[in-house]
């Protein structure tokens, strides 16, 4: 790995001049430093990102921008489809792909109307801008969260008790939920979460769910509607031993004995087919090409793949989302405030701070992947208004080129930058408004 700048000033302080001149060990320990000099980086932006770069500056995006490659989207929604099994759905996690005519476009591609949402103001902007779809909760709402919904549903013909689950993690829950539905009149579908090994919350043993449905049941206004077990940590167990697929088959085996007890306890009333039995995400759904016992499957993150999901589960998904930026200024060579004196070591050792570059904005979950081989500065600090990225001079930015980035995650990164600009064929062809997260 690469030794910091951090690293080698602390590695210079500790050197007792004196002693190394004078002691035989000290041309040992300069060859050992030497050896672990870092390897110059850098080049040019390849085709792809030139074409990028020249795409924003075309549309007068000289600011920080959040680009979604639209072949590329489409690429990763082809994938995901090869992927299910003949009666397997698709749910679109909102949370991940925040903007409604982003989604809009999943939906239409995708041919799918069901949503995973996990913000109130989110659910109510889909159940404005998306009439028709059918919603369930990606995580137990306080009480509070769920009587705002009602109270701020604006005109449309989205019919909360037909299409929204509502996600239930406790039987304390229940009960809050069941004072709401009748406090107000409102008939509800409550799904149930299930603890399939990644240990978040929701229900873990199946005897515990008969006095659970006896409450929904025994309510007029309440309905069971399903489970949802999410699996990310099968996607951390190692494929080593068998370990991965045991640990499945357990997460497995419990899914299907709560559908079980279900069974039994409905007898001839149940209605399998009516149920939503949810499962996966990212990482895992194409561990579940073979899978039976879901109806479907919770994916967004993969169909934009920010840099966290860079995992062996998804390697047939294309990077789809970039962050493009200006550079501001070029500073040659780098220059630390206060610590001039060691900035030319520093250069000498690492040819990979030769150059610095300021950028618009920065400080962003994101890394830079394009030109390749900069970083950000541990000792200038992080910046969210100009942020120092160092470079070799194999680099050869100017002021008014770009830096290019990519996300690590959607969720939080996306609703950053205002509109999503849209690339297809070489141009910014569009531009999608993200969800507001406070309305
Ligand atoms: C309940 C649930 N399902 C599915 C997902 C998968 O979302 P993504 O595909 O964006 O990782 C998540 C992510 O947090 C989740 O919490």
């Amino acid at each position: 790995m690469r030794e910091t700048i951090e690293g080698l000033v602390s590695r210079i302080k500790s050197l007792n001049r004196r002693t190394l001149l004078l002691s035989g060990g000290g041309l040992a320990l300069a060859g050992g430093i030497a050896a672990k000099r870092p390897a110059k980086e850098g080049g040019a932006h390849d085709p792809y990102f030139l074409q990028l770069q020249s795409a924003v500056k075309n549309a007068g995006l000289a600011r920080p921008s959040l680009v979604i490659d639209r072949e590329r989207l489409s690429r990763n929604i082809t994938t995901l489809k090869s992927h299910l099994g003949a009666r397997m759905g698709y749910r679109i996690v909102a949370k991940s792909l925040p903007s409604i005519p982003l989604l809009a476009h999943v939906m239409k591609e995708a041919d799918t109307n069901r949503l995973m949402v996990f913000h109130q103001p989110f659910l109510n902007a889909v159940a404005t801008g998306f009439p028709k779809a059918d919603v369930l909760l990606g995580k137990p709402m306080p009480v509070a969260a769920a009587a705002r919904f009602y109270d701020h549903l604006g005109p449309t013909s989205f019919d909360p008790a037909a299409q929204l689950q509502w996600l239930i993690d406790t039987p304390e829950r229940l009960d809050e939920y069941k004072a709401l539905a009748n406090a107000r009149g409102l008939p509800m579908r409550l799904n149930l979460e299930l603890d399939v090994g990644l240990h978040r919350g929701g229900f873990s043993d199946p005897s515990t769910l008969r006095p659970l449905l006896e409450r929904i049941d025994a309510d007029p206004l309440l309905t069971f509607s399903g489970f949802m077990g999410y699996d990310p940590h099968l996607a951390g167990v190692p494929d080593l031993m068998g370990w991965q697929e045991s640990a499945f088959e357990g997460s497995t085996a419990l899914y299907k004995a709560f559908i079980a007890e279900a069974a039994a306890h409905y007898g001839e009333a149940w209605a399998p087919h009516t149920m939503t039995f949810n499962t996966a995400g990212s990482p895992t759904y194409q561990m579940h090409d073979a899978t039976t016992h879901a109806t479907e499957i919770a994916v967004g993150s993969a169909l934009v793949k920010p840099t966290h999901f860079d995992v062996p589960t998804l390697a047939d998904h294309v990077p789809a989302s970039f962050i493009t930026t200006p550079v501001l200024k070029v500073s040659d060579p780098t220059k630390l405030p206060v610590l001039e004196g060691l900035s030319g070591p520093t250069r000498l050792w690492d040819r990979n701070t030769q150059r610095t570059f300021f950028i618009y904005g920065g400080h962003w979950l994101a890394e830079p992947v394009s030109p390749p081989g900069l970083r950000p500065n541990g000792f200038f600090g992080r910046s969210s208004n100009q942020e120092m990225l160092n470079g070799s001079d194999l680099i050869n930015l100017q002021p008014d080129d770009y830096v290019i980035l990519r996300p690590e995650q959607s969720e939080f990164v996306f609703l950053q930058f205002g509109d999503i600009a849209v690339l297809e064929d070489g141009a910014i062809v569009d531009s999608w408004p993200v969800f507001s997260s406070g309305a």
